[in-house]
C-alpha cells in the first residue's frame, strides 16, 4: 500500500511539474507574444503616424490592435480566400468606429428622384475588360482622411474621367470646392452628401475648379469663392444607371467612369488587401467610390475595379476589384443600387 502510494505520489509530482512547466512555457509564450505584438504596435504607430492621447488611450488601442490583427491572421491561414486582407492605417480601429466614418448618405435614397434617360441603354456590345486608368482618365488614389466626404471623391473622379474622354486632359478636380460650397442642399462636407447632389453642384456652379487651387484640407472650411469661379472643367448633367442591374452599370461602366454607393462597413472591407474580395457585406449603402473598370480574374471571377478614397495603404494600392455578376441583384455590397455618371 505504502509503496504503491509513493508511486501514486511521484506520478502525480511528475505530472505537476510537467504541467507547471506547460503553464509557464505558456505564459512565457504569451508574454513574449504581447511583447512582440507591442512591437508590431510601436512600429505601425510610426508608420501610420499615430499617437494616442494618454496611456490609457494607447492601452485601448493596442488591444484593438491586437484583437484585429489576430483576426486578419486567421483569416488570411484559410488558403480558400479569393482575397487577403491586411493591417492598414484601420488597425487600430473596431469595426464599429471604422463603420461610423462612412459618410454616404444612403438613408436619403428614397427621397431621389431618378434621372429617366440612360444613354447607354442600347449599347449592345462592350469589351470583356477595360481599366480607365490606363486609357489616362483616373488620377492619382486621394485620401479622404478624416472627412466624411466620400460623395465628393465619387463624384469628383466621375467628372474627371467624363473630362477626359471629352477633353483629352486629365485634372485632378477639387473634393474642398464640393466640401466648402455645395452646402444648401443635402450635401453636407464632413457629415455626407450625395454624388448626384455633387453633379447638381457642379452643373449648377458651372465648373469646378482644380484640386491645387483649391487644396483638399480633410475638414470643413468657408467656400473660397474666387476659387470656387475659376473652373477647370465642367459637366452638362448627369444620369442614374438603372438601379439593380449589373448589366446596365456593366454597360455604363464600360463607356466612362462611374460613381457608385457601395456598403462598405463590413471587417473584411475594412481590412482588404488584395484579391477579388467576395467578402460578406449588406446593402446598407454607406460610402461612395467611383467604378473605374471591370475585368476578369486568373481565377476565372469577374470583378469590377474600383477606385476608392483611402489612400494608397488601403488595398491594391487603392484599389479594390469587387465580385461581378453575382445572384442579388443589387450587386456585391450594394454596387447596382445608385449607380451615376456625369454628362459632358
Ligand atoms: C434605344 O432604342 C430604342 C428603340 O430603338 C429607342 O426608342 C431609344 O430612344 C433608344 N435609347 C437611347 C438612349 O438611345
Amino acid at each position: 500500500m505504502a509503496y504503491s502510494n509513493k508511486i501514486l505520489f511521484q506520478c502525480i509530482s511528475l505530472a505537476l511539474v510537467v504541467l507547471f512547466g506547460i503553464l509557464s512555457l505558456e505564459a512565457n509564450g504569451r508574454i513574449l507574444e504581447d511583447s512582440i505584438m507591442h512591437e508590431r504596435h510601436e512600429k505601425w504607430m510610426v508608420q501610420h503616424g499615430k499617437y494616442y492621447k494618454d496611456s490609457n488611450e494607447k492601452e485601448l488601442r493596442f488591444k484593438i490592435f491586437k484583437e484585429n490583427v489576430e483576426r486578419i491572421e486567421a483569416f488570411n491561414s484559410d488558403g480558400n480566400k479569393s482575397y487577403k486582407l491586411g493591417i492598414n492605417q484601420f488597425a487600430d480601429l473596431t469595426n464599429d468606429e471604422f463603420k461610423g466614418r462612412n459618410k454616404f448618405k444612403g438613408h436619403m435614397c428614397s427621397t431621389i428622384t431618378k434621372t429617366p434617360t440612360f444613354r447607354y441603354e442600347n449599347v449592345s456590345a462592350v469589351p470583356p475588360s477595360i481599366d480607365w486608368r490606363q486609357k489616362g482618365a483616373v488620377t492619382p488614389i486621394k485620401d479622404q482622411g478624416q472627412c466624411g466626404c466620400c460623395w465628393a471623391f465619387s463624384a469628383v473622379a466621375a467628372t474627371e474621367g467624363i473630362t477626359k474622354l471629352t477633353t483629352g486632359k486629365l485634372i485632378s478636380l477639387s473634393e474642398q470646392e464640393l466640401v466648402d460650397c455645395d452646402t444648401k442642399g443635402v450635401d453636407q462636407g464632413c457629415e455626407g452628401g450625395l454624388m448626384d447632389n455633387a453633379f447638381k453642384f457642379i452643373i449648377q456652379n458651372k465648373g469646378l475648379t482644380t484640386e491645387s487651387n483649391y487644396p483638399y484640407t480633410a475638414s470643413d472650411g468657408t467656400c473660397n469663392t474666387k476659387a470656387e469661379s475659376n473652373h477647370a472643367a465642367s459637366i452638362k448633367g448627369f444620369e442614374d444607371v438603372p438601379a439593380n442591374s449589373e448589366s446596365a452599370l456593366l454597360k455604363s461602366v464600360a463607356n466612362q467612369p462611374v460613381s457608385v454607393a457601395i456598403d462598405a462597413s463590413d471587417f473584411g472591407f475594412q481590412f482588404y488587401s488584395g484579391g477579388v474580395f467576395t467578402g460578406s457585406c449588406g446593402t446598407s449603402l454607406d460610402h461612395g467610390v467611383t467604378a473605374v473598370g471591370y475585368g476578369v480574374s486568373d481565377d476565372g471571377t469577374k470583378y469590377w475595379l474600383v477606385k476608392n478614397s483611402w489612400g494608397e495603404t488601403w488595398g491594391e494600392q487603392g484599389y479594390i476589384r469587387m465580385q461581378r455578376d453575382i445572384d442579388a441583384k443589387q450587386g456585391l455590397c450594394g454596387i447596382a443600387m445608385q449607380a451615376s455618371y456625369p454628362t459632358a
